[in-house]
């Protein structure tokens, strides 16, 4: 994957490992390889940028009509909202960051809607201190329209750790939703809802 060996230098002068968990079989999908490179070297570039030292883990996965890219990282993570916000023109979370690279606001903005010129998703999850993921989801074949990601946004260890609650809520029409992070129970049930 050459987003991985372009951000491997950032990643290497903090001491972070980029580890791919790539599929057996190649996940091929038609597409323009130097548009899917730059999306996903802005996301692993601002994995690495957040991941607070930690390993950054990028899967890709595959299924009869889609493909679908996640890349996690274990750092400071999204608040309630920022997994929209975050897609925004110049919005970024801590403009007095301290960083080496990146910097305008724009990456994600532009990444999402050259996924969607695409007829792919770019969908956000995060928690504070559990760190994000971003996942990127498109179709095999250009033009043809995406029902689902063959990966999860929200990272299964996560999804499982709120599991009991989560199907409570589904029990009773989600009436007593929690504040923390419900909105999260929406995006695995329809993951690209929000994509217009
Ligand atoms: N992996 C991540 N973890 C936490 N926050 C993130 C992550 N990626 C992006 N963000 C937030 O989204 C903002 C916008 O990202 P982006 O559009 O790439 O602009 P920039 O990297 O120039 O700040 C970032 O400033 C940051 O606040
Ligand atoms: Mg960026």
């Amino acid at each position: 994957m050459k987003a991985v060996g372009d951000a491997e230098q950032i990643a290497e002068r903090r001491g972070i490992k980029v580890v791919l968990r790539l599929p057996a079989e190649p996940c091929v999908a038609e597409f323009d390889t130097r548009r899917i490179n730059r999306i996903l070297r802005n996301l692993i570039v601002n994995a690495i940028e957040h991941s607070e030292g930690r390993d950054v883990v990028v899967a890709a996965a595959g299924d009869r009509d889609s493909v679908a890219v996640a890349v996690r990282d274990f750092g400071v993570g999204l608040k309630e909202g920022e997994e929209h916000l975050c897609f925004d023109r110049f919005w970024r979370a801590d403009p007095a960051r301290v960083r080496t690279t990146g910097g305008t606001g724009l990456g994600l903005a532009i990444a999402k809607e050259d996924a969607q010129l695409h007829g792919g998703w770019l969908q956000a999850w995060g928690m504070p201190g559990q760190g994000s993921q971003f996942r990127l989801s498109l179709p095999r074949r250009s033009g043809a329209e995406l029902r689902g990601s063959p990966l999860p946004l929200v990272p299964p260890e996560i999804a499982l750790g709120r599991n009991f609650a989560a199907y409570g809520d589904r029990d009773n029409g989600g009436a007593n939703e929690r504040s923390d992070r419900s909105d999260h129970d929406d995006e695995l049930a329809d993951p690209g809802g929000e994509d217009t």
